[in-house]
């Protein structure tokens, strides 16, 4: 076979290819989202089957991700129909693109309204907000913030026009930069945080409530009739963690997959993916280190929902020597954090248009934008004129259900296609050249992917619909 090239460009370097697709990764679903959903599912037992996900399910897919998009060298639709065709299989396999672009537009509504929330925080540390604030104070801040539709929409606003800006200029110009620089300082800040909370909150409780598992109060529901206990087992939070190993790895959509066609040939695709799963779950296991401890210190709820990075840190920023500077720093880079990674995805679709559409990259960013930008008025809506029960589909606000959607059925859906693609329709030497892996390690990965990741994924969405 020729090598292809990408008509986007290529990353200058492997390091800004690792930079890259760690930034995607890295996003508010460390930072925002994992601490506030293991809250919400009770802590350690659902951690561990996380990392029992992110090693059995999300790494190896990572590596088929980058693999497919290296070989195709295009956006994901024309790549998964261009590598179809290679092996002689059906064009349908390009739905796997088609469903990812679907993806990318779904997340990025809701995103870039939590994206919002922390731009605004962003002036609400910088102007002393939180200084000397309480844990009564803090949770009464968030609520009027999200309580008021005008300010949420004026930054989701300003987020979607950040995220097109990018986007329009290109995959290189600004994304290398801004990832070189602001990914080493988010990790170092995080530290401090959690050297804070080492100091000043309950560390011992927050530390075992991350760390030790106790199944039956994460997976059982229990009641106790007659003086007899009788349990029943939940799907949910398997469900809720496996779909979270692809949300916070950007699986499943071709985020990945496009970042992987535009990598140089010569780069390992197995280190790479290491390195961005372990850089991955650091910045989480560290965000949840630093929330926890005050959680338990201040007797806040962990199961506050989405609002508990809003309500918990603000109250060690307004307590620390520096927390002005320090809480400002932080909600700036947790900004870029989203930033890099809002901006993958809408590249798998941008892609597409350029390619198959010639559409000029800035129009299809602008059109993209606008559509995440309308969509996301449900969620903007979500947390004040359309709280109420009357408004809930499935019971669920409009941001719980685009969030359900993706994560739990679409991310994995997909990854899961890409898998047996990969591992049931393509050819072994496909992966055997793309990812030049010496044996046993070959063999092992494509065990993994042709039966343990595809039957984990199964075996999930089974309990989760009850039928296990
Ligand atoms: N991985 C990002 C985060 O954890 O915040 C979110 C995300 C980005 C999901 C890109 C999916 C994606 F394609």
């Amino acid at each position: 076979m020729t090598e292809r090239t990408s008509i986007h460009g290529q990353w200058s370097s492997r390091l800004i290819f690792v930079l890259a697709a760690a930034g995607s990764a890295v996003g508010l679903g460390n930072i925002w989202k994992f601490p506030y959903i293991t809250g919400e599912y009770g802590g350690g037992a659902f951690v561990l089957v996380y990392l029992l996900c992110i090693a059995v399910i999300g790494l190896p897919v990572m590596m088929v991700e980058i693999l497919l998009g290296r070989r195709g060298r295009q956006s994901p639709i024309n790549t998964m129909k261009t590598l179809a065709k290679e092996e002689n299989r059906t064009r349908l396999w390009s739905w796997i693109g088609w469903s990812g672009v679907l993806s990318g537009f779904l997340i990025l509504s809701f995103y870039s309204v939590i994206a919002g929330w922390a731009l605004a925080y962003v002036f609400k540390a910088v102007s002393g907000t939180f200084n000397g604030i309480t844990a009564a104070q803090v949770g009464d801040l968030f609520g009027a913030h999200v309580g008021s539709w005008p300010l949420v929409l004026l930054w989701h606003t300003v987020f979607i026009l950040m995220t097109v800006f990018v986007v329009a200029r290109g995959v290189r110009a600004g994304l290398e930069k801004a990832v070189t620089y602001l990914m080493p300082l988010l990790l170092a800040l995080l530290l401090v945080l959690v050297g804070y909370s080492m100091a000043e909150g309950d560390f011992a409780r927050g530390f075992s409530f991350l760390f030790s598992p106790d199944f039956k109060k994460v997976f059982y529901t229990c009641s106790v009739e007659g003086g007899i206990e009788s349990c029943a087992f939940n799907g949910e939070p398997l469900l809720t963690a496996m779909g979270h190993a692809f949300f916070t790895l950007s699986l499943g959509m071709g985020a990945i997959m496009v970042y992987g066609s535009y990598m140089p040939k010569r780069t390992s695709i197995t280190g790479s993916a290491l390195l961005i799963v372990f850089m991955d779950t650091l910045v989480a296991l560290l965000a949840g280190l630093a929330i926890f401890p005050l959680v338990f210190g201040n007797n806040l709820e962990p199961g506050a929902g989405p609002g508990l990075i809003f309500q918990t840190l603000p109250i060690a920023f307004g307590a620390m020597t520096g927390g002005q500077l320090f809480g400002t720093l932080f909600f700036v880079l947790l900004v870029f954090a989203a930033w890099t990674s809002s901006i993958s995805l809408v590249e798998p679709a941008v892609a597409w248009l350029v390619e198959n559409r010639g559409i000029r990259r800035r129009h299809a960013a602008a059109w993209l934008g606008f559509g995440c930008w309308l969509l996301g008025l449900g969620t903007v809506f979500s947390f004040n004129l359309m709280s109420g029960e009357q408004y809930h589909i499935a019971g669920k606000t409009v941001f719980d259900l685009l969030d359900f959607i993706t994560t739990n059925i679409l991310l994995p859906v997909g990854g899961l296609a890409m898998a047996l693609f990969t591992g049931w329709f393509a050819s072994r030497r496909m992966s055997e050249s793309e990812l030049g892996l010496p044996d046993p390690w070959f063999s092992i990965w494509w065990f993994v992917v042709r039966f343990i990741t595809p039957v984990g994924v199964l075996i999930i969405f089974l309990h989760a619909i009850g039928v296990l």
